[in-house]
């Protein structure tokens, strides 16, 4: 089996869904999809702009993949705050119709670049676009991303290529651009990268994603130590699964995976675009002027939950620990 999926929306849930789902409705796990656990009410979403209105007024963002998913939900956000913003991927059409959308829901200008973030060149096309049409920016997300799922041992030397070309070379490319484009003109910036949890642990069946996250990781970590004397942060956000619209219908209609994925939440539910949107605004502005080589993971509780070896004991009743409990005391010579 060997699934393409090229995007510029770096949803965990996007990849790790089609292996998944396709392997639980496989096994007929669907039948025993527990209901969604009830700690959720505790954790509901807020997904209205956070920060003050106007917090971005004379800003420039740039958003790389800003036509789709988690991109386009940053995008607005900023965009309901005052930036004017730049979203850049290779979708013209794409960017184009979300530009319009989004400017009308908010009055404020967003422009469409096109923009193949494998190709040196065309990153720089791009940026000599948008210096013309805003200047340099304030905001760099560099959010493109592609991933597809795939035992390691059917990769090609392609396969690999690809998607280390848009993940690692693309944001290099970008950062290495805009960097000394705002260093020439003495013009400080915030950066921030979009990974994922398995950028630190690593994951199977999506090692060049995990190895071009990784190496994200420690693109932006580097440079934040180097660049500070530019006026330069680098921050890193690495988001579990959150949902978006059109990645959920496609590769997991019954939602049987949602709630299985859901059941090992410890808070009970999936992230929300407007939830990774109010943090990457924060992060870009001004009141996070102090924070540079952050590294925030952002998953409801996911990461710790599947790494600590003891915490399928959820499962365990108050029943069953009672006679757990018996029978622990009564073990001898303990
Ligand atoms: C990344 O960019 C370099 C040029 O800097 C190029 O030689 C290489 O083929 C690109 N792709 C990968 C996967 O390294």
């Amino acid at each position: 089996m060997f699934i393409l999926i090229l995007t510029f929306v770096p949803n965990v849930f996007w990849f790790s869904s089609v292996l998944q789902s396709w392997f639980h409705s496989s096994v007929g796990l669907r039948s025993i999809s527990p209901p969604p656990p009830p700690q959720s009410e505790f954790f509901s979403p807020v997904e209205g702009v956070m920060l003050p209105k106007g917090a971005f007024n004379n800003r420039v963002a740039f958003i790389t993949g800003g036509g789709t998913g988690l991109g386009r939900a940053m995008t607005t956000t900023l965009s309901q705050l005052g930036a004017q913003c730049v979203i850049a991927s290779r979708k013209l059409d794409v960017l184009q119709q979300t530009a319009e959308e989004i400017s009308s829901q908010t009055g404020n200008k967003v422009h469409a670049v096109q923009c193949d973030v494998r190709d040196p060149q065309a990153v720089s096309r791009c940026v000599d676009q948008m210096e013309s049409l805003t200047g340099l920016p304030d905001v760099i997300i560099n959010n493109a991303a592609g991933n597809f799922v795939c035992p390691t041992e059917r990769l090609s030397p392609n396969g690999w290529k690809s998607i280390v070309d848009i993940v690692l070379n693309g944001t290099a490319f970008i950062t290495l651009e805009l960097g000394k484009r705002l260093i020439q003109s003495q013009k400080g910036a915030s950066f921030l990268a979009i990974t994922t949890i398995y950028a630190e642990s690593g994951s199977g069946f999506v090692v060049p994603s995990a190895s071009a996250k990784a190496g994200v990781d420690a693109l932006y970590k580097s440079l934040a130590a180097e660049w500070g004397r530019y006026g330069h942060r680098f921050n890193i956000i690495q988001p579990g699964p959150i949902k978006t619209k059109g990645a959920f219908s496609r590769l997991d209609p019954t939602g049987s995976f949602e709630k299985l994925m859901i059941s090992r939440m410890p808070t009970g539910r999936l992230g929300k675009p407007g939830e990774i949107a109010n943090l990457a605004a924060y992060i870009s502005s001004d009141y996070a002027s102090w924070m540079s080589g952050a590294v925030i993971r952002f998953d409801g509780g996911e990461y710790v939950s599947m790494a600590g070896e003891f915490n399928e004991l959820h499962r365990v009743t108050p029943d069953q620990w009672k006679m757990m409990e018996t029978m622990i005391r009564s073990t001898k010579g303990s």
